[in-house]
């Protein structure tokens, strides 16, 4: 089994995280806590597997099959509960390049479309990519707890007759794995005013113990036939370059337009690297997760407990799922240009800004805390240094 504490040098292999430090952060002293993905090699099920595949030397075209879609069925019914139906399945090279082709194929220019902000950056560039209309529905954050104004995601979709609502579950950047009670009332919402549900649930399977995904497509039938979920392994085992992943749309029409528009676009084939780790991980997986699931969890309260005991001027927002911890800079009193400044330049390290997600975000930085431990703890002496070394004299 893999250990988790094994560095391994990304240097040098075009990793965007490590190979873009200098060009990002202008500085390569910057260690990288940033984009999602992790410092971890993927299970040893899936290099064999992915080895096996090279060894054999051959890469011609490749069909997804009756096997790969048995995989999937089985992981979602193992993990998740959700019983869905081979026929509801389709593949794509990622889930951002899938909600391009779902708001090309179901939307029309100026037709409003709703997110909850703060959120994954591309999120707003999808929609803004094709003209469409961005409605926004700010999540509420009281006592370092984020929740849904109901009130408000109802009046917007009315106010702006929302045609399609992008959901993040588990959210990113804020770590809400979305309970049921919270997804019935937004699903009724949207079936009450017609809204296409696009679920994005890729970091479905990286869930903290204490807390359960929820597919919002599995909680009635109605909610099943307005949803399209997107997922993908690639978070989960860390196969971020390798591009496969998948779309569930039991709603036959709606799944037929998808196709048609992946078609006209000749995506219709994923590589055979990728297919080859996604019927490995979900095969043979499984106890790696449970394993990194663990390791995250150990992360998760180290870097809250340091955070707290050696400085006032950052607090968590505690995840319920994911690898990214939203760090709260706001007793920092800096304004957002400067907090960028301090983080790569006193303490050297390569954050998310908060206001890439939104101005939500404003005060607020992303960290990634999917490393092996000596990385992590260096990130955290660096920032818990910079903050000491500035603050102590005030
Ligand atoms: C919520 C969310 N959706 C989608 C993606 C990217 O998906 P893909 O690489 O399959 O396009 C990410 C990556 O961080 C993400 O956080």
């Amino acid at each position: 089994m893999r250990n988790f504490r094994e560095v391994t040098d990304r240097t040098g292999t075009r990793s965007v995280k490590w190979d873009m430090t200098e060009q990002l952060f202008k500085d390569k002293e910057v260690l990288p806590m940033w984009v999602a993905d992790m410092d971890f090699k993927a299970p040893e099920p899936v290099l064999n597997a992915l080895s096996e595949r090279v060894d054999h030397g051959i890469f011609g075209y490749t069909m997804t099959d009756e096997k790969i879609g048995d995989v999937i069925q089985h992981w979602l019914a193992k993990r998740h509960g959700w019983n869905i139906e081979k026929d509801w399945l389709s593949y794509s090279p990622g889930v951002i390049p899938s909600i391009h082709m779902i708001i090309q194929s179901l939307t029309e220019p100026e037709d409003s479309i709703m997110i909850q902000t703060p959120v994954y950056p591309p999120f707003y560039s999808v929609i803004k990519a094709h003209d469409r209309h961005l409605v926004s529905n700010p999540l509420s954050f009281e006592n370092g707890h984020y929740a849904i104004d109901f009130e408000d995601f109802e009046a917007k979709i009315k106010q702006n007759n929302v045609k399609m609502f992008i959901l993040c579950n588990p959210h990113n950047p804020v770590g809400r794995v979305w309970k049921e009670h919270e997804l019935k009332q937004m699903g009724d919402i949207c079936l009450r005013h017609n809204v296409q549900i696009v679920s994005d649930e890729i970091h479905a399977d990286l869930i903290f113990p204490g807390h359960a995904h929820v597919p919002i497509a599995k909680l009635s039938e109605d909610l099943n036939q307005a949803t399209i979920t997107t997922l993908s392994p690639t978070k989960t085992f860390n196969l971020a370059g390798l591009q496969a992943s998948y779309l569930v749309i039991a709603n036959e029409e709606t799944r037929k337009t998808i196709k048609d528009q992946f078609n006209q676009q000749g995506l219709y084939m994923l590589n055979t690297l990728g297919i080859t780790a996604l019927e490995a991980a979900y095969q043979d997986g499984e106890e790696w997760l449970e394993k990194l699931i663990e390791t995250l969890d150990e992360h998760k309260s180290y870097v809250i407990k340091r955070l707290h005991q050696e400085t006032s001027h950052i607090r968590v927002v505690e995840p319920e799922g994911t690898y990214l911890l939203w760090l709260d800079c706001r007793s920092l009193n800096l304004s957002q240009n400067e907090l960028r400044r301090f983080m790569r330049e006193d303490a050297k390290v390569g954050l998310n800004d908060g206001t890439s997600f939104g101005d939500e975000g404003e005060g607020f930085m992303r960290l990634n805390i999917a490393a092996p431990f000596a990385t992590l703890e260096e990130g955290l002496d660096r920032i818990i240094t910079a903050i000491n070394t500035t603050y102590s004299s005030q």
